[in-house]
C-alpha cells in the first residue's frame, strides 16, 4: 500500500491504481459561512468520480479551489504529482491545459461561430501540438465526438440548449485533457437530452481513458457514469463508495440524495 492510499476507505484500498488528483484537508470560508471544513478526496487514473451535495454545499467552490481559480484558506491540492498551491502562474497555466472544464452553465462565446469557439482554446495552447497542427481537423474531430460536425459554421444562438452543451463538451475535449471536471453537465436539460450527454461522457471516457470528476444532482447520471461517488455534506467527504452501496444506506443524510 502506498502512503497516499492509507487513509482511504476500504474499497479503494484494494486498488493499485495511480492517484491522479488528491485533495487534503481543504478549508474555505466566506466570513461566517464555513463552506469546506476539511474536505479530502482522491481521484484514481481512468476513474469517473461523481460528487453529490446539496445546492450551496460547496461543490463549485471545491472545484474552483482544485484548479487554482479560488484560493483555499487551508489544505493541499495535488494534481499529477504537483502541489497546485505552490505553482507559479506559468506552471499553473501549463497544468490547466491538461484539465478540461465543463463549467456550470458552460457558456459558449455568443459572438463566435462554433468553429471559432473551438479554435479559441487551441490558439492559447498551440505549444501542446506538433507544429504541423491542422486546426480544422482537430475542430472537426472534436465535434464528431459529440455528433455535431455539421454545426461548425453556425452561431451558438442557432443551437438548442442540449447542442450548446455538446459543443461546450467538444471545446473541452479539443486540448485532449487528462482530467475532465464536469460541473452539473446535465442541469437544465430534459431527461432525453441529459441522457445523450451522459452517453457522450461515457464514450469519451472509454475512447480517451480520461479521469473525470462529475458534480451532479442527477441521480441517473451518478448511477450511469460514476465508478464511485462522494457525498459532500457539512463541508467534508461524508461518505464515499459505489452507487449501489450508498443508495442502500440507512443513514438519513445519505438517503435524502436518492429520493427522486
Ligand atoms: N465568491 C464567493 N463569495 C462569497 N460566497 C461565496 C462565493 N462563492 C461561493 N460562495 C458561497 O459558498 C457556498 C457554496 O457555493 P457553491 O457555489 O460551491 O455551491 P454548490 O454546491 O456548487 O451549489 P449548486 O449545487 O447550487 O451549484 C454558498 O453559500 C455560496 O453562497
Ligand atoms: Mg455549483
Amino acid at each position: 500500500m502506498t502512503e497516499s492510499q492509507k487513509t482511504y476507505h476500504s474499497e479503494e484500498v484494494k486498488t493499485d491504481k495511480q492517484v491522479i488528483l488528491e485533495i487534503n484537508d481543504l478549508h474555505k470560508s466566506f466570513g461566517d459561512n464555513h463552506v469546506l471544513n476539511g474536505f479530502n478526496m482522491k481521484l484514481f487514473k481512468g476513474e469517473s468520480l461523481v460528487i453529490m451535495g446539496k445546492s450551496g454545499s460547496g461543490k463549485s467552490v471545491m472545484i474552483k479551489c482544485m484548479v487554482g481559480l479560488m484560493t483555499p484558506d487551508k489544505g493541499r491540492v495535488n494534481i499529477m504529482g504537483k502541489s497546485i498551491l505552490d505553482l507559479g502562474q506559468a506552471e499553473l497555466d501549463q497544468l490547466r491545459a491538461d484539465i478540461g472544464f465543463l463549467f456550470q452553465g458552460s457558456a459558449l462565446y455568443d459572438s463566435m461561430t462554433v468553429r471559432e469557439n473551438l479554435e479559441f482554446p487551441l490558439r492559447r495552447h498551440m505549444d501542446r501540438f506538433d507544429s504541423d497542427l491542422n486546426t480544422e481537423e482537430l475542430v472537426i474531430e472534436a465535434l464528431e465526438n459529440v455528433g455535431l460536425a455539421d454545426t461548425v459554421d453556425l452561431m451558438p444562438s442557432e443551437l438548442s440548449g442540449g447542442m450548446q452543451r455538446r459543443v461546450a463538451l467538444a471545446r473541452t475535449l479539443i486540448l485532449r485533457p487528462k482530467i475532465i471536471l464536469y460541473d452539473e453537465p446535465t442541469s437544465g436539460l430534459d431527461p432525453i437530452t441529459a441522457k445523450e450527454i451522459i452517453i457522450l461522457m461515457q464514450n469519451i471516457q472509454e475512447k480517451y481513458g480520461t479521469s473525470s470528476i462529475i458534480i451532479t444532482h442527477d441521480v441517473d447520471c451518478a448511477r450511469v457514469v460514476g465508478d464511485r461517488m462522494i457525498l459532500l455534506i457539512d463541508g467534508i467527504n461524508y461518505k464515499a463508495g459505489h452507487f449501489k452501496e450508498l443508495s442502500l444506506s440507512e443513514d438519513p443524510k445519505i438517503k435524502a440524495f436518492f429520493k427522486q
